[in-house]
């Protein structure tokens, strides 16, 4: 029997993105009580824990990730009670539930913005964010040249000389680490939730909370020039932010079981994730490495034998993912060559070079199954298990994320992937609600829905719900052993009690190892493995 307490280390994730996946009242927006209604489908899909990206009182400046209050939920989604009725309905189904923490950055609708705008320039309520006086006789230039993540400036001037920093939308004003009253309010946050039932937290932007802003101020081009991957940077992944998990490690482990939290860092090499995710700091990190990686054995392989030897060292287990909120969904990624510029791409509305559907979502299935057969977690985003694609077209006007209009439409940002899920072939928003949904569905969701997967054998839908069961039976201790001698385009490995995945990237069948076939991410045929498909195997004995 596995220790209650490791149960996050070779967990199936899936992440949910409220607004987007179920709408209980048709009002277009997906909904805490939309999410209860579907526990089952969680259930029978065979999750181990949801991650529910943020859910708090929010404008929506940046999907949610502005947050104004971290200890209730925002009234367009439902309730605190509504929370509670949604933790049990998950508790009752065996599934833990992780949510998003945002501790970078508030919303400029927070009681503590609102409170530093109305205070004096160098009062304590300033001093909870990064004030600077702007440079100029009047203040009257930003303090340095730095641009935001969702482009513009990363300064905002409040109209008396100072500005505020800003490392992504201007609602977002950067918090100010150094100051004990964050870091406290913070460790009542956690606990507020963790009382509440969750079982782990998902941290925002970790790596971007401590940040050095002795003057003078470097420019831009001295930030991006200060790219050693094991050098000190001003903003980035400083050495000191592994004080403020400590702390937060410490709040953890005061329960039974300990709490558990997964730092989402986007660092410059896979050594300095790993100190996220010790045991005396957050625990876990998302390891992104698959999700950048091509479709290629050789890269493939090498990121898993870099990860798992990173993970043992940290004395955590690895993480593995290939889409989320933020990215090009990865049936998409593998229908396109090699390479290309995504962004553009989507600028083109996903035109040029068209996607080929049918090979992106036979690699997606194959990727998926060889991730599910490695050791450690895997995270999964909604509506991956139905295989949807990108969606490139969305018409302009309904674009949401603030990288479109802050890139001054010269980049459309990540709605697309952000589109309700089709629960139902027909209907006004295909079962996501009964109204239009905020995000219009392109008519191709009718094909991929719940509704129409469920019916099909066939189905990706069908085929996550058989692997994650087969998953559970043969996963067993963390090892992995690469077979001897395979091909340079197949990927192939035995875990401990001797399951074995095969994967073959190429074109030309290869040929599956002894055992009987569990399953496979597409049809076999004359007892070997056709390209872009992925095969697990048991001993026969
Ligand atoms: C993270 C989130 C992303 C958000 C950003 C700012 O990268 O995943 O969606 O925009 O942080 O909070
Ligand atoms: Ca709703």
């Amino acid at each position: 029997m596995p220790d209650p307490a490791e149960w996050w280390r070779q967990a199936v994730v899936y992440q949910i993105y409220p607004r987007s996946f179920a709408d209980s009242n048709g009002d277009g927006i997906g909904d805490l009580p939309g999410i209860t209604s579907r526990v089952e489908y969680l259930r029978q899909l065979g999750v181990d824990a949801v991650w529910l990206s943020p859910f708090y009182p929010s404008a929506l400046a940046d999907g949610g990730y502005d947050v104004d209050d971290y200890r209730d939920v925002d009234p367009k989604i439902g309730t605190l009670a509504q929370f509670d009725e949604m933790v049990t309905a998950l508790k009752a189904a065996g599934i833990r539930l992780i949510v998003d923490i945002v501790p970078n950055h508030t919303s400029n609708r927070h009681e503590w913005f609102r409170a530093a705008l109305a205070a004096a320039p160098g009062s304590p309520e300033r001093d909870r964010y990064v004030f600077r006086r702007g440079e100029g006789p009047n203040g009257e230039r930003p303090p340095s040249d730095w641009t935001a993540q969702f482009g513009g400036s990363a300064w905002e001037p409040v109209g008396d000389g100072q500005w505020y920093l800003h490392m992504f939308a201007p609602e977002q004003p950067d918090l100010n680490w150094e100051n004990r009253e964050v870091r406290d309010d913070f460790l009542k946050t956690l606990a507020f939730w963790a009382d509440r039932g969750v079982d782990g937290f998902r941290v925002d932007v970790a790596n971007a909370l401590v940040k050095d802003l002795t003057p003078p101020l470097p420019s831009q081009a001295e930030l991006d020039a200060d790219d050693l991957p094991d050098g000190v940077h001003r903003l980035l992944d400083r050495d000191e932010v592994h004080d403020i998990y400590k702390e937060w490690r410490e709040l953890f482990d005061r329960y039974d079981p300990p709490r558990t939290a997964v730092a989402e860092a986007w660092v410059r090499s896979a050594h300095r994730r790993a100190r996220y995710a010790s045991p005396d700091g957050l625990g876990q990190a998302f390891n992104f490495d698959l999700l950048l990686a091509e479709w290629d054995a050789t890269e493939f392989r090498k990121v898993i034998e870099e990860n798992l030897a990173l993970a043992a060292s940290a004395a955590t287990s690895s993480t593995w993912v290939f889409s989320n909120h933020d990215v090009v969904r990865h049936a998409t990624r593998y229908a396109l060559p090699t390479g290309i510029d995504l962004k553009a791409w989507l600028m083109g509305d996903g035109a040029t070079p068209p996607p080929d559907v049918e090979r992106g979502l036979r690699r997606a299935r194959a990727a998926t199954l060889l991730a599910l057969a490695l050791p450690g977690s895997t995270y999964l985003y909604q509506g991956e298990e139905l295989g949807l694609p990108e969606v490139a077209d969305l018409p302009r006007e309904a674009l949401q994320d603030p990288t479109w209009i802050r890139s001054g439409h010269t980049e459309k940002g990540r709605d697309g992937c952000r589109v309700p899920l089709p629960w139902t072939s027909s209907g006004p928003s295909f079962g996501f609600g009964t109204g239009p949904a905020h995000l219009p569905q392109p008519a191709g969701f009718a094909e991929l829905s719940v509704e129409r997967q469920e019916a099909d054998d066939t189905s990706t839908l069908a085929l996550y719900r058989r692997a994650l069961a087969q998953r559970r039976r043969l996963q067993t201790a963390e090892g992995l052993e690469w077979a001897a001698d395979t091909r340079d385009d197949v990927v192939e490995f035995r875990r401990p009690g001797g399951w074995t995945c095969i994967t073959n990237f190429g074109d030309a069948p290869a040929p599956l190892p002894r055992g009987r076939v569990v399953l496979s991410s597409a049809p076999l045929s004359g007892g070997t493995l056709p390209g872009d498909t992925t095969a697990w195997l048991e001993p026969t004995d």
